[in-house]
């Protein structure tokens, strides 16, 4: 079942956890304007800072995500030029709604920001089926499949972002599952590069450091201090320095660029 959300709902739902976002400022001229944007998981964390930053760049964003509450705090939040498709990027179903809803809506795509992803940690002696499979079908199967249906609405010359991570090239003890499915969308990338030439679309790899998002924050306090002591900036990354790298990707400031994977990870994976 996928429910939407349009423009400023009104609603009693709590935006406590958004409490130090502010409304997007609107759609004066920016780097996206008049263009159209979708955002798979939007709702929290880079997907959301993305959407918030797009929209104040000018463009027109969709946004989806699994839970309806946090994606109408999501598009209210955002408070105008967005649209909320709730709906779960490993179901097949859910991605022919979103991208007929888009085509409805708006009848084409300029850019198509495949975020969506979970982390889930297991050591390889305890790696179960369901571990292996929720982490390939949401990261990988989703990030496929969500470019697939949205390419017939994507224009020539559109941008194509996978998020990535630096666990796709650094190894991390018990996360060896989650740095595969980031490894795997790194491929996804160089074949879409070439496949997708003749359209001018171009596909890029986002990959982020740790970063302070609801999915890190989940870790117990020793787990991240591990974590931000491999990092050389010696900090987590904000999702607002993801979404400006996202913005790059998205925009004609990177019309020269195709086929890359960009760290915007603190120096994580560069040393
Ligand atoms: N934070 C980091 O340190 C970090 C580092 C490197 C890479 N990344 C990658 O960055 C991306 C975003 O992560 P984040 O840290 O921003 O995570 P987050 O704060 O947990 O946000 C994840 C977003 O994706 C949505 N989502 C998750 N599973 C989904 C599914 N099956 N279908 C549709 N939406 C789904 C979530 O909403 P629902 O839960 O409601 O579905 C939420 O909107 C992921 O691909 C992650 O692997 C994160």
């Amino acid at each position: 079942m996928l429910i939407e959300t349009i423009g400023s709902i009104e609603s009693t739902i709590n935006l406590n956890f958004k409490k130090n976002m502010q409304p997007s400022a609107g759609t004066t001229a920016g780097k996206l304007t008049g263009k159209v944007a979708v955002i798979t998981g939007g709702t929290e964390g880079i997907g959301f800072a993305a959407a918030q930053l797009f929209v104040k760049e000018g463009a027109f964003v969709f946004i989806t995500g699994r839970r309806q509450k946090e994606l109408d705090e999501a598009v209210k939040v955002i408070g105008s030029n967005v649209h909320g498709v709730q709906g779960d990027v490993a179901n097949l179903a859910d991605l022919d709604r979103l991208f007929d809803t888009v085509g409805k809506v708006k009848g084409r795509i300029d850019v198509l920001f495949a975020n969506a992803g979970v982390a889930e940690f297991s050591p390889l002696a305890k790696v179960t089926e369901a571990h292996f499979d929720k982490l390939f079908n949401i990261n990988v199967r989703g990030a496929l499949f969500s470019v697939q249906k949205g390419l017939p609405l994507l224009n020539d010359g559109g941008s194509i972002i996978l998020t990535g991570s630096v666990a796709g090239s650094k190894g991390t003890p018990a996360f060896g599952v989650y740095g595969a499915t980031k490894a795997a969308i790194r491929c996804f990338v160089r074949g879409w590069t070439m496949e997708l030439k003749d359209r001018r679309i171009r596909s890029n790899v986002l990959s982020p450091g740790p970063t302070d998002t609801p999915a890190i924050d989940q870790q117990p306090p020793d787990a991240i201090a591990r974590i931000v002591s491999t990092i050389p900036m010696g900090r987590m990354g904000k999702p607002e320095e993801i979404a400006k790298a996202a913005l790059f990707l998205a925009s004609d400031d990177s019309s020269f660029v195709t086929g890359i994977e960009l760290f915007v990870d603190g120096g994580r994976a560069q040393i």
